[in-house]
């Protein structure tokens, strides 16, 4: 298996914000169903523990991340759930299938893709796929049909009789989930498959994992890049040395982490951004991080900041304002606070 250090992250990395379109529902909306359940889910290797009674929750349509270090115990997750390996202690369940008891049940339900795919030599993408589809016992009567669909939403419509060895990194990538799609899976895991896109393939990818979501498939995705998956998922679970640190909807991990929330204020009159910046001052915990043409940021530091009672005094002085908004940390800050810096 490729282990990648993080040492070879590209330094141009740089947070993105979190797309509205995956941003979590709000907390009063019902939860999906639990489509992936592992309770107290433990492996050794030998004497090694890899994973620690791990406990963690996927939910029917849920992109969800999962973030750590190299050796926190993600691959070995990923293939526990994918029936290929078995674990020492706990459970796993997929739509409520033990994936110890019913592997074959499991096999047919997940599409796993590994961290690393060999080349095929001498083969054309539609005969790579052809003879995975008969791996699957997909009839051959159906196949051609099934192989158009997984070419056509991974966009590789056009290569079908190019070699798969002379493919670029980005389209051997797409092929590979190609190949996990073709017997339709309901839940796709897979591990690390941004790693060593160029910011151009990865955007396509993450356009190609929402699509799947629309077609209402569960996603797990690990990645020890963290910016990688930041705008990838609305979920996300933070794995070291075999223990779950941290799970959650990526804002509410955000907002979980954070002692002093950041507001900005944008008054309608820039005349009025003193004033406003002088009474956001003596509000209890507030503090004025700048000022700086219609807008005031600033910090609160209280645990429940009295933001409405600020709303009331601004609006008592007369003090318009267009816009009054929180601004959300952004992963890589919020890892770094929960894992001491390990994660790059
Ligand atoms: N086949 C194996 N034999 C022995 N130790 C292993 C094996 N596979 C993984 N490990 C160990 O288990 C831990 C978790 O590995 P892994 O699940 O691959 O982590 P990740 O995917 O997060 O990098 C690491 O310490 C790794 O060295
Ligand atoms: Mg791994």
């Amino acid at each position: 298996m490729s282990q990648q250090s993080a040492s070879e992250t590209p330094s141009s990395e740089v947070p993105l914000p979190i797309p509205a379109d995956v941003r979590a529902e709000s907390p009063q909306a019902a939860p999906p169903p639990v489509q992936v359940h592992i309770q107290g889910l433990s492996k050794s290797y030998g004497g090694k523990t890899a994973l620690s009674k791990l406990n963690l929750e996927v939910h029917e349509g849920d992109i969800f991340g999962f973030i750590g270090p190299n050796g926190a115990g993600k691959t070995t997750t990923l293939r526990i759930l994918s029936a290929l390996l078995l674990p020492t202690g706990g459970k796993a369940l997929i739509a409520g299938i033990d994936v110890v008891q019913n592997p074959r049940q499991i096999k047919e339900l997940v599409g796993y893709m590994p961290d690393s795919f060999g080349v095929y030599e001498n083969m054309t993408l539609f005969e790579y796929l052809d003879f995975f589809g008969a791996a699957y016992k997909i009839p051959r009567t159906q196949r051609q049909m099934v192989i158009r669909d997984v070419l056509e939403l991974t966009d590789l419509g056009s290569k079908q009789d190019d070699q798969v060895s002379a493919f670029s990194r980005g389209m051997k990538q797409r092929a590979c989930l190609a190949k996990t799609l073709l017997h339709d899976p309901k839940v796709l895991i897979l591990d690390e498959p941004a790693s060593g896109l160029d910011p151009r393939a990865r955007i396509e990818f993450r356009e190609l994992l929402k699509e799947l979501q629309r077609m209402g498939k569960t996603i797990i995705v690990s990645s020890h890049i963290l910016t990688e998956l930041s705008t990838m998922c609305n979920t996300v679970g933070i794995i070291e040395a075999g223990k779950l640190v941290a799970a959650g909807a990526v804002e509410e991990i955000l907002k979980s982490l954070r002692t002093t929330r950041m507001f900005v204020l944008d008054v309608l009159e820039v005349g009025d951004a003193p004033r406003a910046a002088d009474l956001i001052g003596k509000q209890d915990g507030a503090e004025v991080v700048e000022s700086l043409g219609s807008a005031v940021r600033f910090g609160f530091s209280a645990a429940n900041p009295d933001i409405a009672g600020l709303i009331d005094r601004l609006v008592a002085e007369r003090i318009r304002f267009t816009s009054f908004r929180e601004e959300l940390a952004d992963l890589e800050t919020a890892f770094m606070t929960l894992t001491n810096g390990r994660l790059a």
